[in-house]
C-alpha cells in the first residue's frame, strides 16, 4: 500500500521560494511575505539539500527582494553547484553589487515593468524603480547570457498601458521567455492597499486584443487568480510551504515546514496540491523554454 502512494506522489520539481520578507520598497500591491525572519546561512544550505532529495529541478528565488541577503551570491553559488536552475525575482534595486554572481549563476532573471515610462512605473512601484528595471534589462541583456521573465501586475492604474511595455520590450524579445500579466491578488489579512483588479472580462476586452502586435502572443500569459489557485510548491523565509487558496477570500495554507520535516510537507502537499494546474506549461518559465526544459526539467 505504502508503495502504490509513493508511487502516485509528485516531486515539487518547480519549487516558488520567499527567501526574504525584507525589501527596499514598499508597492502598495504587494502580496510577499511581511516582517518574518530570514534563515541563516546554514539552515539555506540545509532546504537547499533537502529540496535536491525531494527532487526540485529549479527554484524560482523571490521575496521580498532576494538581493537583500547579504550572502545572496553564495547562496545562488551553491544552488548552481547542486545543479538546480534558478529564476530570480527582483525590483532591481541591488542589481549592480550582484550582477556578476547573477551572470554566472542564474538562468533567467524575473524582472517586474508595471509600466511604459517612470510616470506609470513608479505610481506603482515607487520613486526610481523604473531607471533600475530598465537598467538592469539593458545591462543583463548586453553583458550575459541571461534570459528574462517579464512580470507585470495589471490594475486598473496601468492595463491600458500593456501595448506600450510590449513596445519597449521589443528590443529584447530574442530573450524574454515569457511575460507574464499577474491578476492582481489582494490577501485580505495582508493590509495591502489602494491598487484596483480588473477582472478576466476587461482583461480579454481592452487588454489582449492590442497585445501580440509587436511581441510574440505566445510568450504574453495572463495568470488569473482561477490557473494560480492550489498549483504551487511556495516556500516562506522559514521554510513552511504553503499552497495559495485564491477562491474569494484568498489565503494560504500551511502544509509543512521544508528544513524540519520534508518528506511529511512533500506528502501533505500532494494532498493538496492541483496537480494538472501545477503540471500546466503556463506554471513556469523552465517549461517555456525548450533548453532549460532539456537540461533541467527532463
Ligand atoms: C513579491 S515580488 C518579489 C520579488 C521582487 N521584490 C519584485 O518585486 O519583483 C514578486 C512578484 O510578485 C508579483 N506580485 C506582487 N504582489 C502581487 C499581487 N498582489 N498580485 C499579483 N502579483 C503580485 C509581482 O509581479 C512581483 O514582481
Ligand atoms: S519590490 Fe517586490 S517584494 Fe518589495 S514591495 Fe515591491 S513587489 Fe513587494
Amino acid at each position: 500500500m505504502f508503495v502504490l502512494e509513493e508511487q502516485l506522489m509528485i516531486d515539487p520539481v518547480v519549487v516558488d521560494w520567499q527567501i526574504t520578507s525584507r525589501c527596499t520598497r514598499s508597492c502598495g500591491f504587494c502580496f510577499g511575505p511581511k516582517s518574518e525572519p530570514d534563515l541563516s546561512y546554514r539552515d539555506i544550505l540545509k532546504v537547499v539539500g533537502n529540496l535536491k532529495n525531494l527532487g526540485t529541478k529549479a527554484l524560482e528565488l523571490t521575496g521580498g527582494e532576494p538581493l537583500m541577503r547579504p550572502d545572496i551570491d553564495e547562496i545562488i553559488r551553491h544552488i548552481k553547484k547542486l545543479k538546480i536552475a534558478m529564476c530570480l525575482f527582483t525590483n532591481c534595486d541591488l542589481y549592480i553589487q550582484h550582477r556578476r554572481a547573477i551572470f554566472e549563476n542564474v538562468n533567467v532573471l524575473g524582472i517586474p515593468i508595471e509600466g511604459s515610462s517612470e510616470d506609470v512605473h513608479d505610481k506603482l512601484r515607487g520613486k526610481d524603480s523604473f531607471v533600475a528595471v530598465m537598467h538592469a534589462l539593458e545591462d543583463a541583456y548586453s553583458n550575459s547570457e541571461t534570459k528574462f521573465q517579464i512580470c507585470t501586475v495589471v490594475t486598473a492604474q496601468n492595463y491600458l498601458n500593456l501595448a506600450s511595455i510590449e513596445h519597449i520590450l521589443r528590443p529584447f524579445e530574442d530573450r524574454i521567455i515569457l511575460w507574464k500579466l499577474y491578476e492582481l491578488i489582494r490577501y485580505p489579512q495582508k493590509g495591502q492597499n489602494n491598487e484596483s483588479e480588473i477582472g478576466k472580462k476587461v482583461f480579454d476586452k481592452y487588454c489582449m486584443p492590442k497585445l501580440g502586435k509587436r511581441f510574440d502572443k505566445n510568450k504574453i500569459v495572463f495568470d488569473t487568480l482561477k490557473k494560480r489557485n492550489k498549483s504551487y510548491f511556495l516556500m516562506k523565509p522559514n521554510g513552511d510551504v504553503f499552497i495559495p487558496l485564491l477562491g474569494l477570500h484568498p489565503t494560504e495554507f500551511c502544509v509543512g515546514n521544508l528544513l524540519r520535516e520534508p518528506q511529511k510537507t512533500k506528502e501533505n502537499w500532494n494532498k493538496w496540491v492541483n496537480l494538472e494546474g501545477y503540471a500546466k506549461p503556463y506554471r513556469s518559465v523552465f517549461r517555456k523554454d525548450s533548453e532549460l526544459k532539456r537540461q533541467f526539467l527532463g
